[in-house]
């Protein structure tokens, strides 16, 4: 969580440091502060809230500063006021630093400080490393050397930034699990917590590694190891454009992402269809294809909605390759010492490839000798650079809070993994080739379920003011709920229960009474009897049933309160096509309560601490 910026360079950097934690505030909109270095001294300006109440804060000041640091904070320790926003500083407010991650051990090094005579004035961990990199300075009167000793004594992550008055012509920048991006262009830098708050400058780019230090002056950079080796950075060309980070029209980020799923689609089939041969070809796993013909057993692991897709990657996999797969939260993965065999597999599922959970059960699987892949959407993220290899869902960026389109490829992804691992086993080239062709008819029956928004809409309309809603679907659709659900609470706030459908007798039926609308994803597969008659139990309860079903499906009229068709396909592509209207539904819900559509309250966007 939290986004951090730096810019060296010769623009006035206010403009810079509010452009890009506009970029940013996707990570995190508790608070925002910046800290630049105006006449020779420190100049913080910090507020609660969202970028724009600070921006609103310095509109009126004349800055010509051309060197600072910024913030947008998704609050850990201590709660979202402006004494906790960042940046932070020294006890001689001499060194101001901004921070992504958590000091685990703040709370003993604080108690040491204070006993040292140190005060403190914000409940943050934060505050502490400042004070620390401050007292070790007085000593050192070194401000790389303060930095590299204050992180060798904490644990916890970090991407951090420091910018002090002592030593004005430079930033130093840090990282310890929280990714860090530097921006080169002439005679500027610019370094941030992620790519899209530097495309505006430069495309070129160096990824910051773990426990890596750079040192950021005017006209050059040296990256070194918290040990003073230097390393070698290696130079990387941006695949992302502006226009990718805009609403282009749209009224919410949410909104153009879901529309933009047809494309999306495309986007990660590109090149990876084989029809002719009834196969797939996904180039990033060629070095790995010989642990896939030998593999005994899959994990997939994920956070979230990637959790979900995992559970339909599962189902996908089981079905067309027969080979074992367990789905693991990566947040239980990583602590319960899991089993793991030489030979087994460990995939990693993550749009931001930044969850923090997701990156430590990619480490704990690495430490216990698994081959370990990912399936991320964003290039040269943390997942994506620490796994041994992978495949990217190509989806572009996606800055809604609620994961969209990163769904859909994902499944698209898995679908195409699930292929190629059967046609290594025993699925046949026929039965392949079927299932490809259906696959690149998807874009265009999704498109089709885009023309029937506004009877979505007014579904929404509808239901909007209930309190409860309950989400049912089996087999592949059971995932679906569970994400139908995620998508309605994440972003109006209304309580949501996805459930497999026939599990609603046992427990969630008592809930089910005149007030309870629940959505079945009701589809025309081989359980689709089994389904009316959990339909039918609802009904007697005299729950609302909104139905997902199969267009022309002319039975489940009788059952449904409301009817939201989607286009014939094959069961284990159904999901990729049910979810939109799922989508669509929680989104003009949220719309229709007020609710902040592309920043719900407390969430963010890349979850970065555990
Ligand atoms: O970037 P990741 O896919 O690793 O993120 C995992 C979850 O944090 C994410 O899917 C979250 O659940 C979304 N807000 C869901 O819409």
């Amino acid at each position: 969580m939290c986004g951090i910026i730096g810019y060296i360079g010769n623009r006035q950097v206010s403009n810079v440091l509010i452009n890009g934690l506009k970029r940013l505030e996707y990570r995190g909109y508790d608070s925002a502060g910046l800290c630049i270095l105006e006449n020779g001294n420190l100049e913080i300006l910090k507020k609660a809230g969202k970028v724009y109440e600070l921006e609103k804060l310095i509109n009126h000041q004349q800055y010509t500063s051309t060197i600072g640091i910024a913030h947008t904070r998704w609050a850990t320790h201590g709660e979202p006021n402006d004494i906790n926003a960042h940046p932070h500083t020294d006890c001689n407010s001499k060194i101001a630093i901004v921070h992504n991650g958590i000091i685990e051990n703040y709370f003993s090094i604080k108690k040491q400080l204070q006993a040292k005579g140190f005060t403190f004035k914000s409940e943050t961990d934060t505050e502490v490393l400042a004070v620390l990199i401050g007292a070790i300075y007085e000593k050192c009167q070194n401000l790389e050397i303060a930095v590299r000793t204050a992180l060798s004594e904490v644990t916890g992550t970090f991407g951090l930034l420091v910018l002090s008055s002592y030593e004005p012509d430079k930033i130093i920048a840090a990282r310890r699990g929280s990714p860090l991006v530097l921006g080169i262009s002439k005679n500027e830098f610019i370094i941030s917590s992620d790519a899209t708050a530097i495309i505006q400058y430069t495309s070129q780019v160096v990824y910051l590694s773990d426990n890596e230090i750079a040192i950021v002056t005017n006209n050059q950079f040296t990256t070194k190891t918290m040990n003073n080796q230097e390393t070698k950075s290696i130079i990387h060309k941006l695949d992302l454009n502006l226009e990718q980070l805009e609403k282009n029209g749209f009224e919410h980020f949410m909104l153009k992402e879901i529309y933009e799923q047809p494309n999306t689609l495309n986007d990660a089939f590109r090149g990876r269809l084989l029809v002719d041969e009834g196969t797939i070809k996904l180039g990033g796993l060629r070095s790995v294809y010989d642990k896939f013909r030998n593999v005994r057993r899959l994990i997939l692991t994920a956070c979230g909605t990637s959790w979900h897709s995992a559970l339909v990657g599962e189902y996908l996999i089981e079905h067309l390759a027969q080979i074992p797969v367990e789905v693991e939260y990566a947040s239980e993965f990583r602590y319960r010492n899991p089993i793991i065999y030489p030979d087994d597999i460990v995939i990693a599922i993550s749009q931001s490839g930044e969850t923090a959970d997701t990156l430590a059960a990619v480490n704990e699987a690495k430490n216990k000798g698994a081959t370990v892949l990912g399936i991320v959407n964003v290039v040269g993220s943390s997942i994506a650079r620490a796994t041994d290899a992978g495949i990217y869902i190509h989806a572009g960026p996606e800055i809604g809070v609620a994961s969209t389109k990163a769904f859909t490829s994902q499944l698209a992804v898995l679908t195409m993994l699930a292929i190629m691992l059967g046609r290594m086993r025993n699925l046949s080239a026929i039965e392949a080739k079927k299932i490809i062709n259906e696959l690149a008819n998807i874009p265009d029956k999704l498109k089709k379920i885009l023309e029937n928004a506004e009877h979505i809409k007014a579904i929404a309309k509808k239901y909007c003011k209930s309190s409860n809603f309950l989400y049912l679907g089996r087999g592949y659709n059971f995932p679906v709920a569970l994400e139908g659900a995620l998508k309605l609470k994440e972003i109006s706030y209304i309580h949501a229960e996805g459930y497999p459908a026939a599990e609603m007798k046992h427990g969630p039926i008592a809930l089910i009474d005149e007030n309870m609308p629940v959505v079945f994803i009701a589809t025309q597969d081989e359980i689709y009897e089994k389904i009316l008659s959990n339909i039918e139990e609802v009904r007697a309860r005299k729950g609302k049933v909104i139905a997902i079903a199969t267009e022309e499906d002319e039975v489940i009229k009788n059952y449904a309160n409301e009817l939201i068709y989607i286009p014939k396909t094959l069961p284990m592509l159904t999901p990729i096509l049910a979810v939109v209207p799922l989508q669509l539904m929680a989104y003009y819900i949220s719309v229709e309560l007020g609710c902040n559509v592309d920043q719900p309250r407390n969430l963010a966007k890349s979850v970065t601490v555990e």
